[in-house]
């Protein structure tokens, strides 16, 4: 017969592996990228019964967007869908002249394009003229509107197909890619000719140095640090409730330390931070096979940040189409824009032509590419309802 002393440690023990795994079902250990918040990604292609202006949407919805924020709006009609930007989804002093937020709407518009293609429709994007500037408004505005036109080249679609096809496959690949595993001249060729690319072994040097030095300051910052740290999301029921941000299943960890990160107390934002710094240095530069950076003609229009955004995702889904592992590391952009609304001097444009061996244009957008250690999990979604204001015509 057992002990007291035994029946009560044997007791106490049930409890706390109960507890134990309360907590682990508590925390989304055992469901990363599972359940509601996940949905969208296997709901990419719409439904047969809705109209031709709804549907692609569908796909719209899984574009990157910066610290998934999803600040957009879709107003579908009959053949033409408005798009909205949602200025209250907004990264705050970490994306002053709301630079990314447009960026995110032009991500959209990518995958909104693709995916009409595979209806045979052409999507015709009419843009609105604005100027990026500082700004704290929370409305909503219009940005553009599409066409929807029946298709006229049907070469379009096979070439475009393998892009369509990553759609649901593309997600942000925070952690290690392969070392030593380069990308080769003739892939980084076929990703868009819109990137310059830097795989000289000295100009990464210098590159990662600079991104490295974007995210200390950024973090230092402790405006900039608040501000994007409201979009970071820990546990199932923040994931559940909010259905965007950057969730800890997204931070680009193995899934064993994934596992024991969620059952460890909250973080807080200055923890999240020295993380995000030390993964900055020790895992997102030092394994990158190459960088990209996007460059723009003129810095602050409206239509060439959403360019830039509609670039990026066009990359990212042929990287995917090539099983490359993508991220992009934007801390160096969000302090230009940061210097210049505190008036500060910054040359980061100057160095970054330099290292990307460029004359002329000012970056964008900068991202690492390689091939993945490990695949990247899928981040949550918001409902589809909840980005759609319905005129009750599609
Ligand atoms: C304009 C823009 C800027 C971004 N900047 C960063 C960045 O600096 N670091 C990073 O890890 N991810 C960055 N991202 C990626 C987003 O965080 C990511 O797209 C979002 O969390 C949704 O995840 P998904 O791309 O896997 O669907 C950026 C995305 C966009 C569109």
């Amino acid at each position: 017969m057992p002990s007291r002393r035994g029946v009560i440690a044997g007791g106490a023990g049930a409890a706390v592996l109960a507890a134990l795994g309360y907590r682990a079902w508590d925390r989304g250990v055992f469901s990363a990228g599972e359940g509601r918040a996940y949905a969208a990604w296997n709901e990419w292609q719409g439904h047969a019964g809705e109209g031709p202006a709804r549907r692609p949407l569908h796909a719209a919805i899984l574009a990157a967007s910066a610290h998934n924020s999803q600040p957009w709006m879709f107003e579908p009609h009959e053949d033409s869908i408005t798009v909205y930007a949602d200025l209250s989804r907004n990264l705050g002093a970490a994306d002053p002249c709301r630079r990314e937020l447009y960026a995110s709407i032009g991500c959209a518009l990518a995958n909104l394009q693709l995916a009409a293609l595979t209806f045979d429709l052409d999507a015709i994007i009419h843009q609105n003229a604005g100027r990026l500037e500082p700004t704290h408004a929370t409305n909503v505005v219009e940005v553009a509107k599409i066409s929807l036109i029946a298709r006229m080249d049907p070469g379009l679609r096979s070439t475009l197909q393998p892009l369509v096809d990553a759609i649901p496959n593309r997600h942000t690949n925070r952690g290690y890619y392969q070392h030593g595993n380069p990308v080769d001249a003739a892939t980084l060729g076929k990703l868009g000719s819109r990137a310059a690319f830097i795989t000289d072994k000295a100009a990464m040097k210098d590159f990662g140095a600079l991104i490295v030095e974007g995210t200390r300051r950024f973090i230092a910052d402790r405006q900039m640090s608040e501000d994007s740290g409201r979009w970071l999301r820990t546990g199932r029921r923040e994931v559940e409730e909010h259905r965007d941000g950057i969730a800890t299943d997204n931070a680009g960890l193995s899934s064993v330390t994934n596992a024991l990160a969620k059952l460890m107390p909250d973080q807080t934002v200055t923890g999240a931070d020295r993380y995000w710094l030390a993964s900055t240095r020790e895992v997102q530069v030092p394994t990158a096979a190459a960088f990209g950076v996007l460059f723009t003609t003129d810095r602050f229009a409206i239509a060439e940040a959403i360019a830039a955004g509609t670039n990026w995702q066009m990359l990212h889904l042929a990287a995917t189409s090539f099983d490359l592992a993508a991220q992009p590391l934007n801390q160096p952009i969000e302090m230009m824009d940061r210097d210049l609304v505190l008036g500060r001097k910054n040359d980061y444009g100057k160095e970054i032509r330099r290292m990307a061996g460029v004359k002329t244009g000012d970056p964008a957008f900068i991202f690492r590419l390689g091939y993945p250690e490990d695949a990247a999990l899928p981040s949550p979604r918001r409902p589809f309802d909840a980005v759609i204001r319905s005129t009750g015509v599609a």
